[in-house]
Formats: structure tokens, C-alpha cells, sequence
């Protein structure tokens, strides 16, 4: 996430000193590009990736608000896919890897290199970003790939990423306090934010275009895991035909299975955080212990507000 000024292009300071700013939460400046806030290297890597990244017709994009499901999504996506390859067995990639490094985060890689080569990536190459959909490089836009989207109940991405922060970044949270970090994340400053504009674009563009855009929730998988998966198998062009293939991955890929392995509980990724800051609780309605019912009802009303009249225009 992080890129000190040595490392920014002239162009990326030129276009950063006329964008609007604000010391972030979680980050100490984050910048508006495009309607939508990042830091300064991902800036960087969005003008890199928007210029030179050529999507293939059978890529697989896995698109989603930080902290809504993108690391299990990683998984599953990524076991389905190469299932043939890798069958669920004690070799499998997933029992040695944590999900991250085995799916390309597009805007990150692009971000100290224009060149980031993905040709090495098995086919159909599976591949993540955070990117709203207004942002993403016209290629994937104009491309056959397929997009599969996850978004999360807001208060619950909202408490997921509220701890993420105060363990990765606690210098920069520390005068966040809680209330000061709901503000932030009702008037859409933090990293990847507005949420409420990232779900709707890609809701809007799974409805235009239903074969190109599959619209997911971290709720309905986890309370139906197999059917939601089975669903994003027969998207993605890898359905099912055995039952016993279907419960296999979602039991690789269950939090319970993951977070126990020792790859996710010990170390460092290379993107220099630790494995286990990616597996919390992974429960739906777990805001409960964090957010103050007066909190919880002020995201509320920012949903209610944003997501109003949506349902006409649908
Ligand atoms: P909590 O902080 O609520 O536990 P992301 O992967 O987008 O960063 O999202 C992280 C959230 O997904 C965390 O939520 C994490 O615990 C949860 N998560 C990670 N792996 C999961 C899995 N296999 N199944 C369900 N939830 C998972």
C-alpha cells in the first residue's frame, strides 16, 4: 500500500498535486482519483495498470471492497479454477500458500512497475483488484473476462477493516478513535472508499450485463457455501459435475480450515503483513462487539441513504 516519494514518476506527482487530499484514516494522506480514495502508491499503480494492462478474453477478475471476502474468494476461485491440476489433496497449493500471493493484486503489482508481466500465469489467469468498476482498464471492460464481485454487510467490513488497521497501521489510527473512523467511512475517506458507490456500480454493471459481472455477498456464501460456489463455478465456466468436488473445496477453503494452517498463522506475506491479520472471526453480524448501537445506526442511515431508490432504477 505504501510508496515514498522516491518512488512516484513525475507524472504520478504532477497528477497527485492537483488531486484532492486528506490525512486518512488508517493511512496518513490519502488522495481522490477518480471518486474513489487511495494512497499515493496506489495511485501509481492505478495509472500503470489503467495504461497497460491487457485483459484476455478468458480472465477471471476478482473484484471487492478490502475486507468483504477477498481473501476467501482468492481461494475458492483459485481451487476451482485449477482443480484438475490441483485436486483437493495433503498437496494441495492452498495447505502451503496463504491465498495472497497466489492471486496477482493488479493495482499493488502495477505500483513501482509499468512492466508487471501476468504472461506466466496459468490459463484462464485469475486475478484480484479493489478497484471500483468506473476505474477498472478498458481493456477488462472491453474484454469477454469475467468479473466476480463480493461485497460484505457495510458494518461488518466496516469492524473487519477497523481492526485490521489498529494492528497493521497503529500509529496512523491512533487519533482515530472509533467515531472519528465512522465519519471517514460514511463520507467515503478510506482507502477504496465510498463503499456504498463501489457496491452500486458493480451491481448496476451485474444487471446490464449479467454474463460478464456476477454479483456475490459474503452472506449468502456463508450461509450457503456450497450453492454460491457451485453458482460462481457455472459463471467462471467450470461447473460441477461431482457433488464430492464441491464440498471438498469449500471445506479447503472454509475459515476454519484456513486459519488454522500453520502458513496462515505464522509469518509475513510479501507484501510485508502478517498472514493472520487476513483470518479474524470470518462471521457475519460480528460488528455486534465493536460498533455501539448509536454507531451502528449512523452506517445505517449512510446505507439507507445511498442505497436509496436504487431498487426503481433497477
Ligand atoms: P473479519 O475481520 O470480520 O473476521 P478480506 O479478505 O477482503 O481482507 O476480508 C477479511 C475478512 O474475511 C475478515 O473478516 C476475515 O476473517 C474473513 N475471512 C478470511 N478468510 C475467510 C474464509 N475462508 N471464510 C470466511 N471469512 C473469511
Amino acid at each position: 500500500i505504501y510508496l515514498g516519494d522516491e518512488d512516484l514518476t513525475q507524472e504520478t506527482r504532477d497528477l497527485l498535486s492537483s488531486l484532492p487530499s486528506e490525512k486518512g484514516w488508517l493511512v496518513s494522506q490519502i488522495y481522490q482519483f477518480e471518486g474513489s480514495w487511495h494512497t499515493q502508491g496506489l495511485v501509481q499503480g492505478i495509472l500503470n495498470c489503467q495504461k497497460n494492462f491487457k485483459a484476455n478474453d478468458s480472465d477471471i477478475i476478482l473484484a471487492t471492497t478490502p475486507k468483504s471476502g477477498t481473501t476467501w474468494l482468492k481461494a475458492l476461485l483459485f481451487a476451482l479454477i485449477h482443480r484438475d491440476k490441483f485436486p483437493v489433496s495433503s498437496k494441495h497449493p492452498l495447505l502451503a500458500t496463504n491465498p495472497h500471493p497466489l492471486v496477482p493484486y493488479l493495482e499493488a503489482d502495477y505500483r513501482i512497475s509499468p512492466d508487471v508481466d501476468f504472461s506466466e500465469l496459468p490459463s484462464p489467469r485469475l486475478m484480484q483488484t479493489h478497484l471500483q468498476h468506473l476505474s477498472l482498464p478498458v481493456s477488462i471492460k472491453n474484454s469477454s473476462c469475467k468479473i466476480v464481485y463480493c461485497c460484505r454487510n457495510p458494518k461488518d467490513m466496516f469492524v473487519s477493516l477497523w481492526h485490521f488497521g489498529k494492528k497493521l497501521t497503529p500509529q496512523e489510527t491512533a487519533d482515530y478513535p472509533i467515531e472519528k473512523s465512522v465519519e471517514a467511512f460514511c463520507q467515503g475517506k478510506f482507502i477504496g472508499g465510498p463503499f456504498w458507490d463501489h457496491v452500486l456500480e458493480y451491481w448496476y454493471e451485474s444487471r446490464k450485463n449479467p454474463n460478464k459481472v456476477l454479483f456475490v455477498t459474503y452472506e449468502e456464501l456463508k450461509k450457503q457455501t456450497e450453492v454460491e460456489v457451485k453458482r460462481i463455478a457455472d459463471f467462471i465456466g467450470c461447473g460441477f459435475t461431482a457433488e464430492k468436488e464441491v464440498s471438498e473445496i469449500v471445506k479447503l477453503c472454509s475459515f476454519e480450515s484456513l486459519s488454522k494452517l500453520e502458513v496462515n498463522r505464522q509469518g509475513k506475506l510479501p507484501n510485508g503483513i502478517e498472514s493472520n491479520s487476513y483470518f479474524r472471526k470470518g462471521e457475519i453480524g460480528g460488528w455486534r462487539d465493536t460498533l455501539s448501537e448509536s454507531l451502528a445506526e449512523v452506517i445505517d442511515r449512510t446505507t439507507e441513504e445511498k442505497f436509496r431508490g436504487f431498487r426503481s432504477r433497477c
